[in-house]
């Protein structure tokens, strides 16, 4: 589903250039949920900008589906992203003037859609993540936890057969975050391929392969079920 092939990512040049990612080689299978764990700056991002065609390698190579993404104009990088991969951030993203309904709506919007069936969906969205009362509710007037429900909901929007998460439970509460943890797991269970960066090692060891980065390289690469809860504990 996702393959990348000794694939670096370097910001900058001369003394100020900085390899976030190196020589990184990795294979992600349909429908697995692989989560990405690391110190602050260990280039976790860095390798999900490439795994999601946000950035391309500086060195190496990046397959999404079986297409080299260094390989694509910038146009078709950005309509691979739109149709193929849903995101999710940290800070939501969300845009503050529409309503949890319009931001679900926005990718298909964006794609050239009508509104009145995108509406129709984003609302079926919305009561997916458990949010039918909150539709018409714009992004102040949401917790944070129903914020990331509804970016969830906008990541589907266009049933993207791969969601890369960011850090999304980084600003909820555990009771909050195991919700929105749930929400991954069951877009795995709905076959989608699921890559989701943490913090936390509890919630790591909820996916079934757990990526290990340090300084921009790979370091450890394992089945969640083969490591005792003790391991990964900070
Ligand atoms: N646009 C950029 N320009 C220059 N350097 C960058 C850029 N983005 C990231 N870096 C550097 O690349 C390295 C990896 O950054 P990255 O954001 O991937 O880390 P991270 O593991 O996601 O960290 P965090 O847990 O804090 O989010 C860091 O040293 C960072 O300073
Ligand atoms: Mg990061």
């Amino acid at each position: 589903m996702i393959t990348l092939e000794n694939v670096s990512r370097h910001y900058g040049s001369g003394p100020k250039a900085v390899a976030a990612v190196h020589d990184v080689s990795l294979t992600i299978a349909a429908g697995s949920f692989v989560t990405v764990v690391g110190a602050s700056g260990s280039g976790k991002t860095s390798l999900l900008n490439l795994m999601g065609a946000l950035h391309r390698p500086s060195t190496g190579r990046v397959l999404i589906e079986g297409v080299d993404v260094g390989l694509l104009s910038e146009d078709a990088r950005s309509a691979l992203r739109r149709t193929r991969i849903g995101f999710v951030f940290q800070f939501f993203n969300l845009l503050p003037t529409l309503t949890a309904a319009e931001n679900v709506a926005l990718p298909a919007r964006l794609a050239g859609d009508s509104r009145a069936p995108t509406l129709r969906r984003a609302e079926q969205l919305l009561e997916q993540v458990g949010l039918a009362a909150r539709s018409s509710h714009r992004p102040d007037e949401l917790s944070g936890g129903e914020m990331q429900r509804v970016a969830i909901a906008r990541a589907l929007m266009m049933d993207p057969p791969i969601l890369l998460a960011d850090e999304p439970t980084g600003n909820l509460d555990s009771a909050t975050g195991a919700s929105i943890l749930e929400l991954l797991r069951g877009a795995v269970q709905a076959h989608r391929t699921v890559v989701l960066i943490t913090h936390d090692a509890s919630i790591a060891r909820r996916g079934t392969r757990i990526v290990t980065m340090a300084d921009g390289r790979l370091v450890r690469d394992e089945l969640a079920a083969s490591v005792p809860p003790s391991a990964t504990a900070r």
